[in-house]
């Protein structure tokens, strides 16, 4: 198959990138850095020509607002008419209040669905990787701050090669939730991470307001009945990134 993948440069694409290419696929990579924009149109539509699937794992960047520009690069794909339109979202986005990232990824299925192609829906939980975003979000001054909340995270070399399965398939509108093997707790994945990579210092637990935070408290962002999960947990990922070098 012929699969282009917008944001394939990124923490996701790169891995779905890896999964159809050792799979024996032809990959289109849609990235500003490859010469393709997705919200200016740039390039987009000869990169598209003739694809058999796209995966739209694209992420905002600093400055964008997150639901202009997913229901934009959704908008931009679908212009292209290609057979399967598949979407990287996040578990219960809808479910989370008004937080601005969950905001776009319910923009961006709501785009796939309005778009008049076939698509299929992704969602997935957060990755192994978010331990880390925290420990570095969450750092002011000498304290490390980590947010209460309940996870089931999953590896982003799992996400990669679920996305290539959902583009070998035929469109499937939502696909059931893709987690990882085990609820964990997001402060101990990020003392945990600061214990493997070094920076051993103390985090500290809050709670965030609102109800994005209830909802990271009390399990609306972990994956429903019925969830396909990966198989690589957090301390296997910690293992293997951090001590086994
Ligand atoms: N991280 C998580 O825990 C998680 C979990 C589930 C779902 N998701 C969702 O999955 C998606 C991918 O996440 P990620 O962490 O892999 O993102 P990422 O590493 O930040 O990568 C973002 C990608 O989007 C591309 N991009 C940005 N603006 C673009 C534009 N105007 N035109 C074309 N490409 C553009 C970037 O390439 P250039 O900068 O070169 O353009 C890059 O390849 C996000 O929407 C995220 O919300 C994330």
């Amino acid at each position: 198959m012929r699969i282009a993948i917008a944001g394939g440069t990124g923490q996701a694409g790169t891995q779905a990138a890896l999964a159809a290419r050792a799979r024996g696929h032809e990959v289109i990579v849609l990235a500003r850095s490859e010469g393709v924009d997705l919200v200016s149109g740039a390039g987009a539509a000869a990169a598209l020509d003739g694809v058999d699937a796209v995966i739209d794992a694209s992420g905002v960047r600093p400055g964008d607002d997150p639901v202009t520009f997913h229901e934009t690069v959704v908008h931009t794909l679908a212009g292209a008419a290609p057979p399967h339109l598949i979407v990287l979202s996040i578990v219960n986005c809808d479910r989370a209040g008004e937080y601005p990232l969950y905001a776009g990824k319910l923009a961006q299925e709501r785009a796939a669905e309005a778009g008049g192609v076939p698509f299929t829906i992704a969602r997935t939980t957060q990755l192994h990787e978010f331990a880390a975003q925290v420990w570095h979000m969450g750092t002011r001054g000498p304290l490390h701050f980590s947010p209460r909340m309940r996870t089931q995270p999953v590896a982003v070399r799992e996400v990669g090669a679920h996305l290539v399965d959902l583009a070998e398939a035929a469109p499937a509108g939502r696909a059931p939730d893709f987690g990882g093997p085990r609820e964990e707790s997001l402060v101990e994945m990020v003392r945990g991470y600061a214990r493997a990579s070094g920076a051993g210092r103390f985090v500290i637990p809050i709670n965030l307001g609102g109800a994005f935070g209830r909802a990271q408290r009390d399990g609306t962002l972990l994956p429903e009945p019925g969830a396909v999960h990966g198989t690589e947990t957090f301390d296997d990922w910690l293992t293997r990134v951090f001590l086994d070098r």
